[in-house]
Protein backbone atom coordinates (compact mmCIF):
# COMPACT_ATOMS: atom_id res chain seq x y z
CA UNK A 1 0.00 0.00 0.00
CA UNK A 2 1.03 3.52 -0.84
CA UNK A 3 1.70 5.27 2.96
CA UNK A 4 0.57 8.62 3.50
CA UNK A 5 -0.41 11.16 6.19
CA UNK A 6 -3.64 12.94 6.63
CA UNK A 7 -3.92 16.39 7.78
CA UNK A 8 -7.40 17.68 8.37
CA UNK A 9 -9.86 20.34 9.75
CA UNK A 10 -13.23 17.62 9.47
CA UNK A 11 -15.77 18.36 8.86
CA UNK A 12 -18.10 16.58 6.84
CA UNK A 13 -16.24 15.93 3.60
CA UNK A 14 -13.07 15.56 5.77
CA UNK A 15 -14.91 12.72 6.91
CA UNK A 16 -15.16 10.67 4.51
CA UNK A 17 -11.54 11.90 3.59
CA UNK A 18 -10.99 9.90 7.03
CA UNK A 19 -12.65 6.65 5.48
CA UNK A 20 -11.19 6.23 2.47
CA UNK A 21 -7.15 6.90 3.88
CA UNK A 22 -7.97 4.72 6.42
CA UNK A 23 -9.98 1.74 4.75
CA UNK A 24 -9.04 1.58 1.04
CA UNK A 25 -6.60 -1.22 0.40
CA UNK A 26 -3.91 0.15 -1.65
CA UNK A 27 -3.21 2.85 1.29
CA UNK A 28 -1.65 3.03 4.73
CA UNK A 29 -3.16 5.48 6.80
CA UNK A 30 0.47 6.60 9.00
CA UNK A 31 -1.64 8.83 11.48
CA UNK A 32 -3.89 12.15 11.10
CA UNK A 33 -2.78 15.70 11.93
CA UNK A 34 -5.75 18.62 12.65
CA UNK A 35 -6.04 22.36 11.91
CA UNK A 36 -8.36 24.92 12.99
CA UNK A 37 -10.96 25.54 9.78
CA UNK A 38 -14.08 24.13 9.33
CA UNK A 39 -14.11 24.54 13.72
CA UNK A 40 -11.65 25.11 16.17
CA UNK A 41 -8.54 22.97 17.15
CA UNK A 42 -10.30 21.56 19.57
CA UNK A 43 -13.54 20.44 18.02
CA UNK A 44 -11.66 19.50 14.36
CA UNK A 45 -9.30 17.02 17.01
CA UNK A 46 -12.26 15.87 18.90
CA UNK A 47 -14.19 15.12 15.16
CA UNK A 48 -11.55 13.15 14.00
CA UNK A 49 -11.19 10.57 17.03
CA UNK A 50 -14.81 10.28 16.69
CA UNK A 51 -14.93 9.47 12.99
CA UNK A 52 -12.23 7.27 13.42
CA UNK A 53 -13.93 5.39 16.32
CA UNK A 54 -16.98 5.38 14.06
CA UNK A 55 -15.34 3.49 11.01
CA UNK A 56 -13.35 1.08 13.25
CA UNK A 57 -9.83 2.58 13.52
CA UNK A 58 -9.04 4.02 16.93
CA UNK A 59 -5.68 2.96 16.65
CA UNK A 60 -4.96 6.08 14.17
CA UNK A 61 -2.50 8.37 15.54
CA UNK A 62 -4.63 11.91 16.00
CA UNK A 63 -2.23 14.84 16.98
CA UNK A 64 -3.62 18.37 16.76
CA UNK A 65 -1.51 20.91 15.06
CA UNK A 66 -1.78 24.59 14.74
CA UNK A 67 -4.82 26.66 15.89
CA UNK A 68 -4.45 29.28 14.04
CA UNK A 69 -2.62 30.70 11.08
CA UNK A 70 0.51 32.92 11.89
CA UNK A 71 -0.92 36.31 10.60
CA UNK A 72 -4.38 36.59 10.65
CA UNK A 73 -6.85 35.10 13.40
CA UNK A 74 -8.41 32.12 12.80
CA UNK A 75 -11.80 31.60 10.56
CA UNK A 76 -14.14 28.73 11.41
CA UNK A 77 -17.81 27.51 9.59
CA UNK A 78 -20.22 26.65 11.26
CA UNK A 79 -23.00 28.16 8.35
CA UNK A 80 -21.81 24.91 6.16
CA UNK A 81 -20.58 22.35 8.87
CA UNK A 82 -22.70 23.53 12.00
CA UNK A 83 -20.84 24.41 15.32
CA UNK A 84 -19.42 21.45 16.17
CA UNK A 85 -17.76 21.07 12.72
CA UNK A 86 -19.39 17.81 12.15
CA UNK A 87 -23.01 18.69 13.03
CA UNK A 88 -25.66 16.30 12.38
CA UNK A 89 -26.00 13.11 13.76
CA UNK A 90 -26.08 12.30 17.62
CA UNK A 91 -24.90 8.64 16.41
CA UNK A 92 -21.16 9.78 16.64
CA UNK A 93 -19.23 7.92 19.38
CA UNK A 94 -16.64 9.68 21.35
CA UNK A 95 -12.75 9.18 20.43
CA UNK A 96 -11.76 6.15 22.80
CA UNK A 97 -8.12 7.32 22.83
CA UNK A 98 -7.21 10.49 23.67
CA UNK A 99 -5.12 12.71 21.10
CA UNK A 100 -0.93 12.42 21.32
CA UNK A 101 -0.44 15.83 23.22
CA UNK A 102 3.20 14.85 23.97
CA UNK A 103 4.45 15.09 20.73
CA UNK A 104 4.39 17.84 18.54
CA UNK A 105 2.31 17.25 15.76
CA UNK A 106 4.91 18.82 13.20
CA UNK A 107 7.47 16.44 14.20
CA UNK A 108 5.03 13.82 14.22
CA UNK A 109 4.38 14.03 10.28
CA UNK A 110 8.12 14.54 9.87
CA UNK A 111 9.26 11.08 12.01
CA UNK A 112 6.36 9.19 10.09
CA UNK A 113 7.38 10.66 6.37
CA UNK A 114 10.44 10.02 6.41
CA UNK A 115 10.58 6.74 8.21
CA UNK A 116 8.86 5.69 5.07
CA UNK A 117 11.26 4.55 1.65
CA UNK A 118 12.13 7.47 -0.02
CA UNK A 119 9.92 8.56 -2.79
CA UNK A 120 6.94 6.79 -1.75
CA UNK A 121 4.81 8.82 1.18
CA UNK A 122 1.93 11.13 0.02
CA UNK A 123 0.95 14.45 1.94
CA UNK A 124 -2.89 15.09 1.88
CA UNK A 125 -3.76 17.59 3.46
CA UNK A 126 -7.99 18.87 3.50
CA UNK A 127 -8.26 21.98 5.59
CA UNK A 128 -6.10 25.16 5.93
CA UNK A 129 -2.62 25.10 4.92
CA UNK A 130 -0.90 26.47 8.41
CA UNK A 131 0.56 22.66 9.87
CA UNK A 132 1.58 21.86 6.08
CA UNK A 133 3.57 25.16 5.80
CA UNK A 134 5.29 25.10 9.37
CA UNK A 135 6.35 21.49 8.15
CA UNK A 136 8.15 22.23 5.21
CA UNK A 137 9.47 25.44 6.64
CA UNK A 138 10.96 23.57 9.50
CA UNK A 139 11.95 20.21 8.07
CA UNK A 140 12.61 21.03 4.50
CA UNK A 141 13.53 17.67 3.85
CA UNK A 142 10.66 16.15 3.96
CA UNK A 143 9.83 17.82 0.40
CA UNK A 144 12.89 16.30 -0.76
CA UNK A 145 11.43 12.54 0.47
CA UNK A 146 7.66 12.27 0.21
CA UNK A 147 6.24 11.26 -3.44
CA UNK A 148 3.89 13.91 -3.67
CA UNK A 149 1.56 16.26 -1.46
CA UNK A 150 -2.05 16.30 -2.51
CA UNK A 151 -4.60 19.45 -1.20
CA UNK A 152 -7.87 20.07 -1.20
CA UNK A 153 -7.71 24.30 -1.80
CA UNK A 154 -8.35 26.69 -4.54
CA UNK A 155 -10.96 28.40 -7.58
CA UNK A 156 -9.11 28.24 -10.59
CA UNK A 157 -11.85 29.34 -12.87
CA UNK A 158 -10.47 31.28 -16.14
CA UNK A 159 -9.48 28.20 -17.96
CA UNK A 160 -12.19 26.46 -16.41
CA UNK A 161 -15.12 28.23 -17.68
CA UNK A 162 -17.56 25.42 -17.51
CA UNK A 163 -16.82 24.57 -14.02
CA UNK A 164 -20.21 24.29 -11.70
CA UNK A 165 -19.39 27.26 -9.49
CA UNK A 166 -19.25 29.94 -11.93
CA UNK A 167 -22.74 28.61 -13.04
CA UNK A 168 -24.42 29.46 -9.73
CA UNK A 169 -27.80 31.32 -10.45
CA UNK A 170 -26.76 35.17 -10.57
CA UNK A 171 -23.27 35.18 -9.91
CA UNK A 172 -21.60 34.44 -13.04
CA UNK A 173 -17.93 35.72 -12.44
CA UNK A 174 -18.04 34.18 -9.21
CA UNK A 175 -15.24 30.88 -8.69
CA UNK A 176 -14.82 30.85 -5.06
CA UNK A 177 -16.89 29.72 -2.23
CA UNK A 178 -16.18 31.69 0.72
CA UNK A 179 -16.02 35.27 -1.49
CA UNK A 180 -16.20 35.80 -5.17
CA UNK A 181 -12.49 34.96 -5.40
CA UNK A 182 -11.24 32.15 -2.89
CA UNK A 183 -12.34 28.93 -1.63
CA UNK A 184 -12.01 28.40 2.17
CA UNK A 185 -8.87 26.35 2.60
CA UNK A 186 -6.79 28.96 1.11
CA UNK A 187 -8.51 31.96 2.40
CA UNK A 188 -8.38 31.24 5.72
CA UNK A 189 -4.50 31.13 5.82
CA UNK A 190 -3.30 32.51 2.69
CA UNK A 191 0.38 33.17 3.71
CA UNK A 192 0.83 29.94 4.76
CA UNK A 193 -0.58 28.38 1.25
CA UNK A 194 1.35 30.91 -0.75
CA UNK A 195 4.41 29.37 1.11
CA UNK A 196 3.81 25.80 -0.24
CA UNK A 197 3.29 26.63 -3.76
CA UNK A 198 6.37 29.43 -4.17
CA UNK A 199 8.67 26.21 -2.72
CA UNK A 200 10.43 25.33 -5.89
CA UNK A 201 10.89 21.30 -4.53
CA UNK A 202 7.38 21.27 -3.56
CA UNK A 203 5.49 22.67 -6.73
CA UNK A 204 6.09 19.81 -9.04
CA UNK A 205 4.94 17.64 -6.49
CA UNK A 206 1.67 18.97 -5.68
CA UNK A 207 -1.71 18.24 -6.74
CA UNK A 208 -4.61 20.66 -5.95
CA UNK A 209 -8.06 19.15 -6.06
CA UNK A 210 -10.13 22.80 -6.65
CA UNK A 211 -13.54 23.96 -6.56
CA UNK A 212 -13.25 23.43 -10.43
CA UNK A 213 -13.32 19.34 -10.01
CA UNK A 214 -14.79 19.10 -6.49
CA UNK A 215 -18.33 20.76 -7.68
CA UNK A 216 -18.14 18.13 -10.34
CA UNK A 217 -18.63 15.23 -7.61
CA UNK A 218 -22.38 15.88 -5.97
CA UNK A 219 -23.58 13.77 -3.32
CA UNK A 220 -26.90 13.31 -4.85
CA UNK A 221 -30.07 12.07 -3.43
CA UNK A 222 -29.33 8.54 -4.85
CA UNK A 223 -26.02 8.40 -3.61
CA UNK A 224 -26.88 9.17 -0.35
CA UNK A 225 -29.63 6.36 -0.69
CA UNK A 226 -26.52 4.03 -1.72
CA UNK A 227 -24.66 4.94 1.22
CA UNK A 228 -27.61 4.15 3.57
CA UNK A 229 -28.67 0.97 1.93
CA UNK A 230 -25.81 -0.11 0.07
CA UNK A 231 -24.66 -3.00 2.50
CA UNK A 232 -24.23 -6.03 0.58
CA UNK A 233 -25.33 -8.27 3.20
CA UNK A 234 -28.25 -6.08 5.04
CA UNK A 235 -29.58 -3.02 2.77
CA UNK A 236 -32.91 -3.26 4.41
CA UNK A 237 -31.37 -2.42 8.01
CA UNK A 238 -28.56 0.37 7.61
CA UNK A 239 -25.66 -0.17 10.37
CA UNK A 240 -24.77 2.58 12.38
CA UNK A 241 -22.03 3.86 10.50
CA UNK A 242 -23.58 3.68 7.48
CA UNK A 243 -26.77 6.07 9.65
CA UNK A 244 -23.82 8.29 10.85
CA UNK A 245 -22.34 9.00 7.05
CA UNK A 246 -26.11 9.61 5.88
CA UNK A 247 -26.93 11.86 8.56
CA UNK A 248 -23.60 13.52 7.82
CA UNK A 249 -24.62 14.05 3.96
CA UNK A 250 -28.00 15.17 4.65
CA UNK A 251 -26.87 17.97 6.34
CA UNK A 252 -24.24 18.90 4.30
CA UNK A 253 -26.80 18.76 1.91
CA UNK A 254 -29.24 21.13 3.66
CA UNK A 255 -25.98 23.39 4.63
CA UNK A 256 -25.44 23.53 1.01
CA UNK A 257 -28.50 24.28 -0.31
CA UNK A 258 -28.68 27.36 2.15
CA UNK A 259 -25.62 29.06 1.39
CA UNK A 260 -25.29 28.34 -2.26
CA UNK A 261 -28.31 27.72 -3.29
CA UNK A 262 -27.36 24.05 -4.51
CA UNK A 263 -30.26 21.56 -4.97
CA UNK A 264 -28.42 18.55 -6.35
CA UNK A 265 -26.36 17.76 -3.29
CA UNK A 266 -23.45 19.18 -1.68
CA UNK A 267 -19.84 18.62 -3.25
CA UNK A 268 -17.88 15.99 -1.48
CA UNK A 269 -14.46 18.12 -2.02
CA UNK A 270 -11.84 16.45 0.42
CA UNK A 271 -11.64 12.77 -0.44
CA UNK A 272 -11.23 13.48 -4.16
CA UNK A 273 -7.35 14.69 -2.29
CA UNK A 274 -6.99 11.23 -0.97
CA UNK A 275 -8.32 9.22 -4.24
CA UNK A 276 -5.50 11.52 -6.22
CA UNK A 277 -2.77 9.34 -4.64
CA UNK A 278 -4.89 6.12 -5.86
CA UNK A 279 -4.44 8.04 -9.49
CA UNK A 280 -2.05 9.95 -11.52
CA UNK A 281 -2.09 12.01 -14.15
CA UNK A 282 1.06 10.48 -16.42
CA UNK A 283 -1.29 8.09 -19.27
CA UNK A 284 1.54 5.42 -18.95
CA UNK A 285 1.16 5.21 -15.14
CA UNK A 286 -2.94 5.09 -15.59
CA UNK A 287 -2.17 1.94 -18.21
CA UNK A 288 0.22 0.20 -15.92
CA UNK A 289 -2.62 0.67 -13.05
CA UNK A 290 -5.72 1.19 -14.70
CA UNK A 291 -7.11 0.72 -10.61
CA UNK A 292 -6.00 3.97 -9.89
CA UNK A 293 -6.49 5.49 -13.16
CA UNK A 294 -9.53 7.29 -11.53
CA UNK A 295 -8.39 10.73 -12.74
CA UNK A 296 -7.57 12.79 -15.67
CA UNK A 297 -6.42 15.87 -17.34
CA UNK A 298 -8.47 17.14 -20.38
CA UNK A 299 -5.01 18.92 -21.47
CA UNK A 300 -2.74 16.16 -21.21
CA UNK A 301 -0.50 16.55 -17.75
CA UNK A 302 -0.32 20.81 -18.23
CA UNK A 303 1.20 21.96 -14.92
CA UNK A 304 0.63 25.72 -13.76
CA UNK A 305 2.95 28.15 -11.45
CA UNK A 306 0.23 29.40 -8.68
CA UNK A 307 0.28 32.25 -6.98
CA UNK A 308 -1.85 32.77 -3.68
CA UNK A 309 -3.12 36.67 -3.41
CA UNK A 310 -2.09 37.26 -0.12
CA UNK A 311 -3.66 41.09 0.17
CA UNK A 312 -6.47 42.28 2.23
CA UNK A 313 -8.28 41.31 5.00
CA UNK A 314 -10.67 38.82 5.93
CA UNK A 315 -13.60 40.83 6.20
CA UNK A 316 -17.51 40.50 5.67
CA UNK A 317 -17.49 41.88 1.89
CA UNK A 318 -15.41 42.31 -1.11
CA UNK A 319 -14.28 45.65 -0.36
CA UNK A 320 -12.45 44.55 2.65
CA UNK A 321 -11.05 41.12 1.32
CA UNK A 322 -10.48 42.47 -2.15
CA UNK A 323 -9.02 39.29 -3.66
CA UNK A 324 -7.77 37.73 -0.68
CA UNK A 325 -6.99 33.97 -0.57
CA UNK A 326 -7.52 33.96 -4.68
CA UNK A 327 -5.44 31.22 -6.51
CA UNK A 328 -4.30 32.61 -9.49
CA UNK A 329 -3.09 29.73 -12.43
CA UNK A 330 -0.46 30.49 -15.02
CA UNK A 331 -0.07 27.29 -17.22
CA UNK A 332 3.97 26.62 -17.27
CA UNK A 333 5.91 24.63 -19.92
CA UNK A 334 8.49 23.43 -16.74
CA UNK A 335 7.86 21.82 -13.46
CA UNK A 336 4.60 23.47 -11.95
CA UNK A 337 1.65 22.26 -9.70
CA UNK A 338 -0.91 19.74 -11.06
CA UNK A 339 -4.33 20.73 -11.41
CA UNK A 340 -6.68 17.49 -12.41
CA UNK A 341 -9.49 18.80 -14.73
CA UNK A 342 -11.63 15.71 -14.41
CA UNK A 343 -12.84 12.82 -12.85
CA UNK A 344 -14.19 9.64 -13.37
CA UNK A 345 -17.54 10.44 -11.15
CA UNK A 346 -18.90 7.16 -11.22
CA UNK A 347 -15.79 5.00 -10.12
CA UNK A 348 -15.06 7.65 -7.34
CA UNK A 349 -18.65 6.89 -5.80
CA UNK A 350 -17.95 2.69 -6.39
CA UNK A 351 -14.70 3.70 -4.21
CA UNK A 352 -16.33 5.13 -1.57
CA UNK A 353 -18.87 2.81 -1.54
CA UNK A 354 -16.55 0.23 -1.03
CA UNK A 355 -14.86 2.01 1.48
CA UNK A 356 -17.92 2.19 3.45
CA UNK A 357 -18.06 -1.78 3.26
CA UNK A 358 -14.84 -2.30 4.45
CA UNK A 359 -15.38 0.08 7.43
CA UNK A 360 -18.94 -1.91 8.26
CA UNK A 361 -16.71 -5.00 7.90
CA UNK A 362 -14.02 -4.29 10.19
C1 LIG B 1 -13.10 23.01 1.85
O1 LIG B 1 -13.52 23.82 2.94
C2 LIG B 1 -14.01 23.04 3.98
O2 LIG B 1 -15.16 23.58 4.51
C3 LIG B 1 -14.21 21.65 3.42
O3 LIG B 1 -13.99 20.67 4.43
C4 LIG B 1 -13.21 21.56 2.31
O4 LIG B 1 -11.96 21.13 2.78
C5 LIG B 1 -13.94 23.33 0.65
O5 LIG B 1 -13.75 24.66 0.28
CA1 LIG C 1 -11.73 20.15 4.99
Amino acid sequence: PIPLWLDCDPGHDDAFAILIAAHHPSLELLGISTIHGNASLVKTTANAGSVLEAIGKPDIPVYPGCNKPFCRPALHAPDIHGESGLDGTDLLPKASKAPITDENAIVAMRNALLAQPKGTPWLVATGTLTNVALLFATFPEVAEHIQGLSLMGGAIGGGFTDAPMSRLPGEKARIGNTTPWAEFNLYCDPESSESIFSNPVLAPKTTIIALDLTHQVLASQAIQTRILHGSIHSPDEPTILRQILHALLTFFAATYEKAFGLSTGPPLHDPLAVAVVLSTLNPAFANKHPDRALFFDDKGGERFALRIVTDGHHGKDVSETGQLGRSIATPVDGPGVAVPRGVDIEAFWDMILQCVQLADDC
